[in-house]
């Protein structure tokens, strides 16, 4: 099929570039030329893995990079919106980016075509394209609205695409159904996972994936109702962490336990410094608001994201108990990225320490495997930043773990131990078993656990119960 996705950003590059692996002709359109000659010249703007081999295979081929919108309308069946929705002041999703697209759409409309919306948007806004594009002089015979939210996960986006849970198509008519099906026919009828050069199954797929019909309403309601869901279990686990801190009990004890009833799932309850990104802070005020305006108060969602801004300011609580005074204190941080495996710092909440801990006058040296060039641009000057763990940890009075990165997991405790001033972790990501670090001399402070104490000669002095 010949597709155009508008917008390469992250969900429009990882969309594309994923429709030309199942087959498709893709017209990747753009209005900064300066975004489309790098991506011409092989350049791979964002940190996912699988996308550089994915636009190297396809590069020039089945995927065309292109500033002009109405030529790729006129050439395609469907065009996918994949343009950005910041949140206004008040909230809310700023549609104007949306809005200017459908206007464009609007004249190139020559023959029946489906406008799919991919970028997250407030319930309505297939309404609002459909009156735009009709204002603008399109025949209503020749187009229909759908909505397609995406599930993609930062990091493993290229796989969450090819091997989803499931494939939401929201349409209103039967003929846009048709064609939205036979988008996604290479992954629904499992001819994708046939071939030899597909992208790597991950552990917990099922294939062929569902795919879900609903009405464009439902679907944009299906795509903030899962974010929502998902911050809220992340602020569930952080409370049920905070009652665990003042009870004495073990919030991975607890997790173990919920996360066996098969209605909750082990899954997404991590407890740790908060959710970030730039999707469930976004997502949830926007869906607030489209609440709001429907005539209902999802004060839920309000608490959802009060407890994810206080789990910060208690792990900064938890540093200065630790440390007792922080004026001046050196502090390895390990970690700026709002998660592991990406370069993103959006809304991190790793970020928003580090400019708390350095207005309490802290002396950082961080490290973070792939975020530093975009933190530098915004942390204050005097951050340092180290080649790797090990130097950000050298000399430091504790070292903090604020991105569940996998490699800081998997340290070298022997070696951590021998650069440090004081065997002081602060984990705000949970990623050590206690009793192993104080093995290693370490007095370890995590989320929702009992802290594991060393005493200053380096014996273990309390250790969590196995
Ligand atoms: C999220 C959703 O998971 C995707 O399904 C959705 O498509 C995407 O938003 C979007 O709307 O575009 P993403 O923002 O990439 O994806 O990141 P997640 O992996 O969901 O993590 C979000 C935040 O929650 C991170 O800061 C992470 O550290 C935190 N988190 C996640 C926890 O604190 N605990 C957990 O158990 C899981």
């Amino acid at each position: 099929m010949r597709i155009a996705v508008v917008g390469s950003g992250y969900v429009g590059l990882v969309t594309g570039t994923c429709f030309a692996d199942l087959g498709h002709e893709v017209a990747l359109v753009d209005n900064d030329e300066k975004k489309l000659a790098a991506l011409r010249q092989g350049e791979v703007p964002i940190h996912e893995k699988f996308l550089p081999e994915l636009l190297a295979r396809h590069r020039g081929n089945r995927i065309k990079f292109s500033g002009d919108l109405q030529a790729a309308t006129r050439a395609s069946e469907a065009i996918f919106i994949a343009v950005g929705t910041p949140p206004t002041e008040s909230g809310d999703a700023d549609m104007s980016y949306v809005e200017s697209v459908a206007r464009e759409i609007s004249g190139a409309v020559d023959g029946y075509k489906v406008v799919v919306e991919k970028s997250t948007v407030p319930v309505y806004t297939n309404n609002w394209i459909r009156t735009i594009i009709l204002r603008n002089g399109a025949d209503p015979e020749l187009f229909d609205i759908a909505s397609n939210p995406e599930f993609l996960r930062e990091g493993t986006a290229v796989t969450d695409f090819l091997y989803p849970d499931r494939i939401v198509i929201g349409v209103e008519s039967e003929r846009a159904a048709e064609i939205m099906r036979r988008v996604y026919d290479p992954l629904t009828s499992g001819w994708y996972y046939g071939r030899g050069d597909a992208i790597p199954r991950p552990d917990r797929a099922q294939t062929p994936p569902r795919l879900i019909t609903t009405s464009a309403q439902s679907a944009e309601i299906i795509k903030h109702a899962s974010n929502a869901f998902l911050a809220m279990k992340i602020s569930f686990i952080n409370a049920v962490a905070s009652i665990c801190e003042a009870t004495g009990a073990n919030v991975q004890q607890v997790c173990e336990g919920i996360g066996a009833d098969s209605r909750i799932g082990p899954r997404f309850l991590n407890p740790g410094i908060g959710y970030g990104g730039s999707c469930f802070p976004k997502d949830l005020l926007a869906f607030r608001a489209v609440a709001k305006e429907g005539g209902y108060d999802f004060r839920l969602l309000e608490e959802v994201i009060r407890i994810n801004e206080e789990q910060r300011h208690r792990f900064l609580k938890k540093v200065r108990s630790v440390l007792w005074t922080l004026r001046g204190k050196r502090l390895g941080v390990l970690g700026l990225a709002f998660k592991g495996g990406t370069d993103d710092i959006r809304e991190s909440p790793a970020l928003l320490l580090v400019e708390e801990l350095v207005r309490e006058g802290c002396r950082i040296c961080a490290y973070d495997p792939a975020a530093m060039e975009r933190a530098k641009e915004v942390l204050p000057t005097n951050v340092e930043y180290a080649a790797d763990a090990y130097s950000a940890a050298k000399g430091a009075d504790a070292v903090l773990i604020l991105t569940e990165w996998e490699e800081f997991a998997a340290l070298d405790l022997e070696r951590l131990r021998s650069v440090v001033r004081y065997p002081i972790v602060i984990d705000g990501r949970n990623l050590y078993d206690p009793a192993a670090m104080t093995a290693h001399g370490f007095s370890y402070y995590s989320v929702g656990r009992p802290p594991a104490v060393c005493e200053e000669n380096g014996r273990a002095k309390k250790q969590e119960r196995a």
